[in-house]
């Protein structure tokens, strides 16, 4: 009798699940900002995923203006990241149009969610923006950036896709739900987000699995090392972002920091965001299961950066 080989990652997630739920829970942008407004004497983020209540140089106003300005540009970030995320998936979608309908679907609609968040998210700026009277300045570059992670392994791109789907997913259910302090708006924002996400976790774990059928071990090792390499371009991107987020609270506030004030702001936002982009996905449970299947030099790498990025 012949026994069938076991697969690299075992998993409980189907492609007529997700769509079957991602039809349940469709919205439009309308349905979150239509007649909305953000209430800007609240935070947006809790400070797990901003830092501020750790720098010594701001008082409680500028702190709450900081939060908000680094809220406007997670947005910004995540509408910047989903660039790489619609061709791949499109592309893998158009792997195989006259074969799985169900899996077909799931996937365009994949790709039309994320087209969607990043509409949601840039109108989410604007109200932003008028909201404050204030242009603040967020990282350009994003067609330049895809680019560059679509010229990794497929198996690198849909890795890195589910580092950002699996954290999306953490930083609301474990730290945005239940905070009703926020701003209800924002709040709303990564809710209707987080939703959706939830289906694109599971495509991800889907696609991954299915792909490493077809790969050996060594390639397989090789798309960590470009997940780490893209990571560290990530950490650039958040760098000058959080450049530019001092710049727009100096607009806001009317204050010109000093050298040591800055150097402050920056190391205490750095060491935030570089766990709220980085560190809570790669430490994520899920991802861990991922990369432990796929690779044995796989969890050790990715433990010596989670130890860099958070020293
Ligand atoms: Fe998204
Ligand atoms: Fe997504």
């Amino acid at each position: 009798m012949a026994v069938e080989a076991k697969p690299i990652i075992s998993h409980s997630y189907t492609y007529q699940d997700c769509l079957d739920n991602s039809k349940r829970v469709s919205w439009k942008e309308d349905d979150i900002l239509a007649g909305k407004n953000f209430d800007f004497s609240k935070r947006f983020l809790p400070n797990k995923l901003t830092g501020v209540d750790e720098i010594e140089c701001l008082n409680d106003d500028e702190k709450r203006r900081l939060n908000q300005i680094m809220g406007n540009a997670y947005c910004h970030i995540f509408a910047f990241v989903e660039e790489f995320i619609i061709p791949a998936i499109t592309e893998e979608a158009l792997d195989d149009v006259y074969g799985d309908e169900v899996k077909l679907r799931a996937l365009l609609r994949f790709a039309e969610e994320e087209l969607k968040h990043q509409q949601l998210f840039r109108r989410s700026i604007d109200l932003f923006g008028q909201g404050l009277g204030t242009e603040c300045g967020l990282i350009p570059g994003r067609e330049e950036v895809a680019k560059v992670v679509r010229s990794k392994s497929k198996l690198a791109v849909l890795l890195l896709t589910s580092v950002i789907e699996w954290f999306t997913q953490l930083h609301y259910i474990e730290h945005v739900r239940d905070d009703s302090d926020l701003d209800g708006l924002f709040r709303d924002l990564l809710r209707f987000h987080w939703v959706e996400e939830a289906q694109h976790a599971k495509q991800d774990m889907l696609l991954i699995s299915e792909l490493a059928e077809k790969l050996t071990l060594e390639e397989r090792e090789t798309a960590i090392d470009e997940v780490i390499e893209l990571g560290g371009a990530i950490d650039g991107l958040l760098a000058q972002q959080i450049g530019l987020n001092i710049e727009a609270l100096e607009k806001v506030t009317g204050r010109t920091f000093t050298a040591a004030e800055k150097e402050e702001i920056t190391t205490k936002t750095q060491r935030a965001w570089r766990w709220t982009f980085l560190v809570s996905g790669l430490e994520h449970p899920n991802v861990a299961k991922i990369v432990g299947a796929l690779t044995t030099e796989g969890p050790g790498k990715i433990k010596d950066v989670v130890e860099a990025l958070s020293a």
